[in-house]
């Protein structure tokens, strides 16, 4: 897991070393991608393909892609005028130590950096691939999936909604994202929509799913929970911001209740996937385990 995580950073290092990109956006873009980050939804990927035994070359550039769109989110949901928080990854978050402006550019450039990876002809990607997971990627990043899921989170913010209604937040929210790593990594695996390994797929939809779900549940906890040292992001923001959360509406024990039994219900999903979904067992563990 380490090393993967090592062959990602060096990867996002190259995309952006490559680029001739004015100043301060450069650096903005590098702040916030470079650094810190547990690299949750790049392993995923990395996983994912594995278990459908695709080449590690195949899966870089996806994860690469996926990271950049997420890291651009995160940019976005720290400004002011959506949960304005100051810390993220243990330090001033992009607002704070550039400015609102550079902030928004860099979230904007790293959301398109993403569509360039993925369709760079010096991938290894097949076409079928690469047009299945920018439309993959494309919509569950946009209106319908993760920016709708924002919408929807902003919405929410100051009333109690109920739980499909958060439910359908958190599955947009941030669901959407973690449901193409793992996808678009399993597509890195299959050759055609022909190809036999095309039945795997739902399976490990199920496995999305449940996951998550479970990540943003999780995620809700520690905010919590945790403390502002551990997490690098300000421990009890929801609150203060009148945010929908788990634990709001749920509490604290039945929702690790809940992140348990989605926990549960998508390991027992990895059973009819064959032999190598050791690391999705693994992140699957740390995601719903992890103190930060
Ligand atoms: C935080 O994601 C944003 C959510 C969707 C909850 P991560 O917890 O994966 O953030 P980093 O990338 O490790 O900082
Ligand atoms: C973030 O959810 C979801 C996206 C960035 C799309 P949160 O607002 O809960 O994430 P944190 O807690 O700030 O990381
Ligand atoms: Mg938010
Ligand atoms: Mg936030
Ligand atoms: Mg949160």
């Amino acid at each position: 897991m380490h090393a993967l995580r090592q062959r990602n950073q060096s990867q996002l290092q190259l995309a952006l070393v490559s680029r001739d990109i004015p100043e301060p956006l450069s650096q903005a873009m590098q702040y916030a991608l470079l650094e810190g980050g547990k690299r949750v939804r790049a392993l995923l990927v990395y996983g994912a393909g594995i278990a459908l035994n695709a080449s590690i070359e195949r899966l870089d550039s996806v994860a690469s892609a996926i990271e950049t769109m997420h890291c651009y989110s995160l940019i976005h949901d720290d400004l002011p005028a959506m949960d304005d928080d100051e810390l993220r990854r243990g330090r001033a978050t992009v607002h704070i130590e550039f400015d609102e402006a550079t902030a928004i550019l860099a979230g904007d450039a790293l959301n398109t950096l993403a569509f360039e990876l993925l369709t760079d002809p010096a991938t290894s990607l097949n076409d079928w691939q690469a047009r299945t997971i920018t439309q993959l990627l494309a919509s569950n990043a946009g209106a319908q999936g993760m920016v709708g899921g924002q919408m929807l989170d902003i919405e929410a913010t100051q009333q109690q909604l109920s739980q499909p209604d958060l439910e359908n937040v958190h599955r947009r929210k941030t669901g959407a994202l973690i449901k193409t790593a793992i996808l678009a990594g399993a597509i890195c695996g299959i050759e055609s929509a022909s190809d036999e390994s095309m039945r795997q797929l739902p399976i490990l939809e199920k496995f999305a799913e449940n996951l998550g779900l479970a990540f943003q549940v999780v995620d809700d906890i520690l905010d919590v929970e945790a403390t502002t040292e551990q997490l690098g992001k300000p421990s009890g923001s929801d609150q203060a911001l009148g945010k929908s959360t788990y634990p709001a509406l749920l509490g604290l024990e039945e929702s690790k209740q809940l992140a348990e039994n989605l926990y549960q219900a998508a390991i027992a999903s990895l059973g009819a996937i064959g032999d190598n979904t050791q690391l999705l067992e693994q992140l699957a563990t740390l995601i719903v385990r992890r103190d930060h």
